[in-house]
């Protein structure tokens, strides 16, 4: 094998990294890790629905689902936390969604289409954090009885209970935004489509 040969390749690699930098330059998008995308998760990051299928979700767990290159929460709540989601009013900054952002058919007192399931963008309403998990009622760290299971922001210390509503006295002006979604059956959701009227 000659350098020639080794030197050829490494000239059309860099060609290669040259045309995908200026290409997102381009137009003006960061896009991460674009060489190992396939095709489908480009369609996502565009902005196509996604479908997620409840099955495996257990009570209180939640699991994250990327929707237009955003993380949506998907919880699967217990009745406790139902049962517990009223008592949280008085503490919270809007807890009856006036000023929030969700679809019509979410703007009730669970925030949900059906009460077992919070569908909530993963993204705090102060600066964009992702709030972490926190379903842990009683966390010492999160004002002990009180809490009652939410989510946390680690940037600036933002609380939101199970329906997504943010507490007061906390930087987040407004509870988490709801994304468009639908219930294709019990047990398949797709984020980004609106009910079928
Ligand atoms: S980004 Fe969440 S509290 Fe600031």
């Amino acid at each position: 094998m000659s350098n020639g040969g080794v030197n050829q390749g490494r000239r059309r690699f860099l060609t290669a990294a040259t045309c995908v930098v200026g290409g997102a330059g381009a137009v003006g998008v960061a896009v991460p890790f674009v060489g190992s995308w396939n095709p489908s998760a480009r369609a996502k990051a565009a902005g196509a629905p996604v479908k997620y299928n409840l099955s495996k979700l257990e009570p209180g767990q939640m699991v994250t689902v990327e929707w237009r290159g955003k993380p949506v929460y998907v919880v699967r709540r217990t009745q406790e936390v139902l049962d517990d989601l009223p008592s949280l009013d008085s503490e919270l900054r809007d807890p009856g969604s006036e000023e929030s952002a969700q679809p019509e058919y979410a703007k009730n007192p669970v925030r949900s289409i059906k009460p077992e399931y919070s569908i909530l963008l993963g993204l705090c309403t102060h600066l964009g954090c992702a709030p972490m998990y926190r379903p842990d009622v009683g966390a010492a760290d999160l004002g002990g009885d009180a809490w009652k299971g939410g989510f946390f922001c680690p940037c600036h210390g933002s609380k939101f209970d199970l329906a997504g509503r943010v507490y007061k006295a906390v930087p987040a002006p407004i509870n988490l935004e709801i994304p468009p979604h639908r219930f294709d059956s019990d047990e398949v959701i797709t984020i980004g489509l609106d009910p079928e009227a």
